[in-house]
This record gives C-alpha cells, structure tokens and sequence, in this order.
C-alpha cells in the first residue's frame, strides 16, 4: 500500500481554518459569516508598493540572488536603522514571509532530536514546522488569569536539558496581544547566555505596539551572537500575500548555515522583493497609521468583552489578538454552534479555539483567540453577536 510520511500524519489541520467547510455551508444559505479567526488584516497596503509593481520594467522574470535582491537587503538595513540597529546587508537573508523565515532558523540551529523552548499559547505553525525539522517544542505555561506575563527564571530553566538549542519568544504576541517587559527581555538574554542557546525572535509585530515603543533583540548588543530575528512585511505593510520576511542576526555561522538552506530553496520572490524596497526605506508613516486603527479596533474589542459576564481576558498591549476564556466547556463545540445554529440578523461569527495553541493536553479548552482585523463597525457586530451566542448556548 502506498504510504505517506508520517511527519506529515502529526502535523495538526490548522486550528485557523479548519471551521472552512461549516462556513462555506452557512454562506451558502445566505448566511454573513463575520471572520475574526485569520490574522488577515482589511486594510490596504501602502500605495507604493502597487505603483513599485507596475512599474516593473523587464520582460523577464527572473530568480532573485538567495541572499535578496541587494537593493532589497539595503533597504532591510536602512529599516533596522530606523530602529537604532546597525546591520550589515549579509546579516540580513529575505525569505519567503517569516513562516520560511523561522523554519530557516530552526533548521540551522537543530538537529534531529533537539528541543526548542516555547511560551504556550503560541502561533501554531511553530507546531507543524518543528514536526517538519524533527525539533521537540518544551513549553513553558503561561496563563490569562496571570496576563500571560513569564514566570520565574528557575520555572524556565527547570525545562532546559542538553538538547535545547533555543527559546523562541513572539513579540509582540500571537495569540496572546502581550509585550515582554524590559525584565522579561532581560531574563531571556540571561538565560540564553547561560545557557549557551539562541534566542529566535519573532517581531513580526514589531511595530504594533499601542504602548511605549517597538523593540527587537538586535538592540540586544551584550548578546549579538544569540540573537536570531525573524520577521516579515505582512502585518506592518498590510500585505501577507507579498511573501516576504526575513533572518537577520550578527552571528555570522548562524547566517552562513541560512544561507546554504536559502541556496537550497533558490530565492524569495523577486518582483515583490523589488515593491517593497521604498517601503522599508521609511516605514514609519504607514505603520504609525495603522497602529492608530489597530488600537481603536482594540478598545472596541476588549471594552465589550471586558463586559460579558464570566469572559476572562486581559487588553492587549500589541499585535491585533485577544485570548478570550469563555464560559464553556469546549470552544469548539461552542464555534459549531455559532456556525451550524446561531444567526443573529442572518449573520454570524467566525472565531479560533485556542486549544491548538498549547502543546500541553488538555489546555485552552474553553478559550478562544480573536483577531480583530476588521473594521470597528464589524467589530462592534461581532462582539454582540458574541454576546448572544454565549446567552443562547447556555440556555
Ligand atoms: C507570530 C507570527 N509569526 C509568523 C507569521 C507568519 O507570517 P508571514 O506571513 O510573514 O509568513 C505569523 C502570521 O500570522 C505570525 O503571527
């Protein structure tokens, strides 16, 4: 019998869209479903890019270099800087978005067998791309009650052991909407440094912060050689179907292993490493712009939860996610019922159970994630919508 591979039978249907069937079936019945579960934001990108891309020249399309487009890395430099870090264009390598971008840096720095420290909940596609590198993930629990803040040193080092090669941290996060504080930060570096592992870090939502002001390890001098970053444009430009992030780090072996593992894949996208180029020269009028709306659209979101009786969550500090606990047993039953039964104006909700978030069994079972990624209008629909389902559900 012909068999696929196992490493693929582990990895878990993506927790985001796999209600897809029981919306499609509700649309066809003439139902609105309003969808809070993608991180897929309605705003536009910035014009530049689309005029970048139509004023494309050459008949040919060819492969970019596997180390960027030079005038494209050039431009990742003078967006660092714009941050106070000062890289180098071969410490930089553009990457097909930041999903390639963390699985480049995991396979350079593990082997078969090696563990990787995580904060659950986490992204889930650190799930599925440590099951494609062989890499267990240790987590390390964190909780809503506690606004996801990090515990103690020793309760992080107790999950150390000879194979952990690195602790990933998403900051800003998805999908808690948590920003580590300057002791947090602190207590990372130290532990990496004692330890002698990397630290990978996603800043994917660098920039959408709505307190104090966006950080990245980089500026982490006293630990350059352990830093690994792993970003990428599709949040901060509004544009995930561009395909472009990155690996940036001053750890020159690190950046050596990419990029044989980048020579392997040939390249990221050429005409889009092309577009971008303006962008990253000066980022900040777009994303402070897009910050402010994210924060309306947050208020919106957590003044109404905030309100629901028995709902458990915290205001989120960045990014444009909530964790929410709800008074069910099991969200997932509960985001059936929102798509198979509950209509309110023939409308209803699409949201995320968080169960797929944690690593450890048996968590997250009554919370979900929402992404408010659209616009405060909706926002305020959906958040009614919320309100009633849970109402009916518990009748
Ligand atoms: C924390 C985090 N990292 C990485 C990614 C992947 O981003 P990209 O579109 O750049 O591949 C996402 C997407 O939602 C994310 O939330």
């Amino acid at each position: 019998m012909l068999q696929v591979s196992q490493r693929t039978q582990r990895i878990i249907a993506s927790p985001i869209r796999k209600f897809l069937p029981l919306v499609l079936e509700a649309e066809k019945k003439g139902v609105k479903v309003i969808k809070l579960n993608v991180g897929d934001p309605d705003i536009e990108p910035p014009m530049q890019f689309w005029r970048m891309l139509k004023n494309y020249k050459s008949k040919n399309l060819p492969y970019a270099p596997s180390p960027g487009i030079l005038e494209h890395t050039l431009a990742w430099v003078k967006y660092y800087s714009d941050f106070g870090v000062k890289l180098q264009a071969n410490q930089i390598i553009p990457t097909v978005g930041c999903a390639e971008a963390i699985l480049l840096a995991i396979m350079a720095v593990t082997d078969h067998g090696d563990e990787l420290i995580v904060f659950e909940p986490l992204y889930s596609s650190y799930k599925g791309i440590a099951e494609m590198c062989g890499v267990k993930l240790v987590p390390v629990t964190l909780k809503v009650e506690n606004n996801f803040s990090l515990p103690s040193s020793e309760e992080i080092e107790k999950k150390i052991s000879k194979k952990t090669k690195a602790i990933v941290v998403i900051n800003p996060n998805n999908p808690t909407g948590t920003i580590l504080t300057f002791k947090e930060i602190n207590l990372i570096c130290a532990i990496a440094k004692k330890y002698n592992i990397f630290i990978i870090s996603d800043e994917t939502y660098r920039e959408i912060v709505f307190e104090g002001e966006p950080f990245t390890f980089l500026k982490m001098k006293n630990f350059a050689d352990n830093v690994i970053v792993v970003d990428s444009v599709s949040k901060r430009f509004s544009c995930p179907g561009a395909r472009i992030g990155c690996i940036a780090s001053y750890n020159q072996e690190v950046m050596s292993s990419v990029l044989k593992i980048a020579q392997v894949r040939l390249s990221a996208p050429t005409l889009e490493q092309y577009a971008l180029v303006p962008l990253l020269k000066n980022s900040k009028p777009y994303t402070k712009k897009i910050v402010q709306e994210y924060k309306k659209r947050r208020d919106v979101v957590f003044e109404r939860l905030s309100k629901m009786p028995k709902v458990v969550c915290r205001r989120p500090q960045g990014a444009f996610y909530i964790i929410v606990k709800l008074p069910v047993d099991d969200s997932d039953s509960f985001i059936n019922f929102l798509l198979k039964t509950f209509r309110h104006n023939k409308k209803t909700l699409l949201i995320t159970p968080a169960r797929d978030f944690y690593i450890s069994r048996n968590l997250g079972k009554s919370e979900v994630r929402i992404a408010y990624v659209l616009k405060t209008e909706e926002l305020k629909e959906a958040m009614q919508i919320l309100r009633l389902a849970l109402q009916e559900y518990k009748n």
